[in-house]
């Protein structure tokens, strides 16, 4: 493409190393879509003849279909996909394709492909992303009643309700999504007609382009729009904290199916079994969606790495920004949907969740709130259930069997209702305000979220 100025051909060295076709093929699409819009503004300056864009937009169709039906044959010695595209169109046809380039660099085309392919991708994860909020909340409404510990410094705390641990989740994609739908907005802008770096003497009329590829904008500076990767980064850090809800899931669901906690079960669809050891059951998953969280976060910090320190403007080093996008991007919606899968299939096992949830301790603090209620000072009231709860471990007693005349040795402002306060639905119940796990709160909250789901399948 450049052999005017060269007298040697590129080394196999060179060719090996600097080769991207072997993973930017997979922009053919946009390059092609980019490329019949780019097509259209050169006919419309009267560049291209009618026929000359007709031919070029039937042959690049074809080259497409080949593409898809695998007949395509790429080649490493022409770098990239789109001299690959190029190259083949005017073995084609010749002339008409020789002249599709004109005020067009790669430069600019790398841009708009990628950005092409990122409003596509954010599109996939979003619904990705829906898909698992659904699952959590069928898991949710499907075990209403079921209460587990809820856990801080994975100490049991207070009482949950099991859904409403799941809704954290939900909301935690929630936020995933929003980040990713306002990554949106800087993604959709079209860089064609930016050039290599300054433009073109040849003014082609971008908004049309634009229009053309569905863009609501088009860039402002050329220097800026060739050189931007901003946009993948923002995909990036958004599919790298997605990656960290979802380890976090991932850990959760491991913990859970351990024999120590065994709250669920996964389906054997979902797990491994080991080797050597025949009674296992491996929750490969959830660990898998805990460990992926790595690359999706190390592809971040690797373009991150790369574009620091970039002169202005296309620079090579710019090709590097693929790899880590497509692997995130396969990364994440793999790990989304298998997830989904796994928590559709989670058998709940109710029994011990409230073995577990019926621990008395998880109740202290509710203890501490009635003093508060009777006129104990906070502090005051949260040293007598202190002292109480190490009464209680010393005689091995629970709170509930401890008579009304003892608990006044503690706090003279104990009276027998203390025994409402002691019933763990009771004080499900009482956490009622916004965002606590009542019943009714959680009930609420699922509707809330299949009311903002309802218009996706
Ligand atoms: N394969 C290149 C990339 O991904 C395309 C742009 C090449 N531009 C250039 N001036 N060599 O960045």
């Amino acid at each position: 493409m450049w052999k005017g100025r060269f007298k040697k051909n590129a080394s196999e060295g060179l060719i090996a190393y600097g080769e991207s076709v072997s993973f930017d093929w997979r922009l053919y699409g946009q390059d092609i879509r980019g490329s019949i819009a780019h097509a259209g503004a050169l006919l419309t300056k009267g560049i291209l003849k009618r026929e000359e864009f007709d031919e070029i937009a039937r042959a690049l169709q074809e080259i497409e279909g080949e593409i898809e039906r695998g007949e395509f044959q790429f080649k490493e010695e022409l770098e990239d996909v789109h001299m690959n595209i190029e190259y083949a169109l005017t073995a084609r046809i010749g002339a008409a394709g020789a002249k599709l380039h004109t005020a067009r660099s790669r430069n600019d085309q790398v841009a708009l492909d990628t950005r092409l392919y990122c409003l596509e991708a954010i599109e996939a994860l979003d619904g990705a992303m829906g898909v698992l909020q659904r699952a959590l909340l069928d898991q949710a409404e499907e075990n209403l009643v079921v209460v587990v510990p809820g856990y801080t410094h994975l100490q049991r705390g207070q009482p949950v309700l099991y859904g409403h641990h799941l809704l954290a989740y939900v909301e935690m994609l929630g936020r995933d999504r929003d980040r990713l739908r306002n990554v949106r907005e800087r993604v959709d802008v079209m860089p064609l007609g930016s050039g290599a770096l300054a433009g073109s003497t040849i003014c082609l009329d971008r908004e049309q382009i634009a229009a053309e590829l569905g863009f609501s904008r088009v860039s402002q500076n050329s220097m800026d729009a060739v050189s931007d990767r901003d946009y993948v980064a923002e995909i990036l850090f958004s599919l790298g904290l997605l990656g960290v809800h979802l380890s976090r899931l991932g850990e959760d669901l491991v913990l859970w199916c351990s024999s120590e906690f065994s709250f669920i079960r996964l389906s054997d669809a979902h797990t491994t079994g080991s080797s050597l050891m025949p009674q296992k059951k491996n929750p490969d998953i959830a660990e898998l969606a805990r460990g992926k969280s790595g690359r999706l976060i190390g592809n971040l910090v690797s373009l991150l790495v790369t574009l620091k320190g970039l002169p202005m403007t296309y620079n090579r080093d710019l090709q590097e920004d693929k790899e880590p996008l497509f692997d995130s991007i396969d990364t994440a919606m793999d790990s989304l949907f298998v997830m989904a899968e796994m928590v559709a299939e989670i058998e709940v096992l109710s029994d011990a969740m409230a073995e577990a949830a019926s621990d008395e301790f998880l109740l202290a603090t509710d203890i501490a709130d009635y003093l508060v209620m009777k006129g104990v000072p906070f502090r005051e009231s949260h040293e007598v259930v202190g002292r109480l709860t190490a009464f209680s471990l010393k005689e091995g007693q629970a709170f509930s069997s401890i008579p009304i005349g003892k608990l006044k040795e503690f706090s003279q402002a104990f009276e027998a209702d203390i025994e409402e306060v002691l019933s763990l639905s009771g004080a499900l119940r009482a956490r009622k305000g916004t965002g606590a796990p009542s019943p009714t709160n959680v009930m609420e909250q699922i509707a809330r979220w299949r009311g903002l789901l309802g218009g996706e399948e």
